[in-house]
């Protein structure tokens, strides 16, 4: 799991780290900064999200409700979709073989059965939008099989996920120039200032 976490191209956390480490500060900023980036549920906070999730949904039969309430509210479904893959992620069927493999050996878990109905579902339903399962699908469900907690399950992903950061801070001083991107102002220009006692407050 750790070497399969340990890097991943420019993802989100990644190119924190790449701006954080072209300001020069220390190894250790650009490794929070990328900490603060991956923990949110677009990103590796997800594999937490899953286990609450299947957690929520509780039984087989109830899968196909669960996820028909998520289209029909537009709610995104946990573990699944990638910026990138528009297929199943690889690392997923990784991580799906390493849970099989160890509810062989140490016994099932009952929320597996959901999971595989889950990913049948989601499939049915939204493979035409290149919804499949990510790298967060599974790994939550070998960390549990493992005893870790759930709270923990990030924090495994940003133990293995520092080898890359730092690969990349190394990379990013080898040619360093400070990122600035420049944007695109749409707003209002020449706006008069308002002062405070003037301005409609909401009660
Ligand atoms: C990972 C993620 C942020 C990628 O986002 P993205 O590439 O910007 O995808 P978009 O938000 O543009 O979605 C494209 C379409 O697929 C749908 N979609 C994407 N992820 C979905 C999900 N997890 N469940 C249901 N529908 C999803 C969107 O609603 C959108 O539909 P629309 O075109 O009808 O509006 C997104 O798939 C997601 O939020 N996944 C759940 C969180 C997760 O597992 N994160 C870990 C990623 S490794």
């Amino acid at each position: 799991c750790l070497i399969l976490h340990a890097e991943h191209t420019m993802n989100a956390s990644t190119f924190s780290a790449r701006v954080t480490a072209s300001t020069l500060t220390d190894p250790y900023a650009v490794v929070a900064s990328a900490v603060g980036t991956l923990a949110g549920p677009l990103h590796g906070g997800a594999n937490e999200d899953v286990i609450n999730m299947l957690e929520e949904i509780g039984s087989v039969e109830n899968v196909r409700p669960y996820v028909e309430k998520c289209i029909q509210n537009k709610i995104k479904i946990a573990g699944f979709g990638h910026r990138v893959y528009k297929v199943k992620d690889p690392r997923a069927t990784i991580l799906q073989k390493l849970a099989e493999q160890l509810f062989d050996k140490f016994g099932g878990d009952r929320y597996y059965d959901i999971a595989l109905k889950l990913e049948e579902v989601v499939g049915e339903y939204l493979s035409y939008k290149g919804i499949y399962p990510n790298v967060d699908f599974y790994s939550g469900l070998v960390y549990r099989r493992l005893g870790i907690p759930n709270d923990l399950f990030t924090p495994v992903f940003a133990i293995a996920r520092v080898a890359g950061w730092l690969a990349h801070w190394k990379e990013q001083l080898e040619a360093n120039r400070i990122y600035r991107p420049t944007q695109v102002y749409t707003g209002a220009h020449n706006q008069p200032y308002v002062p405070m006692e003037e301005r409609n407050h909401r009660p």
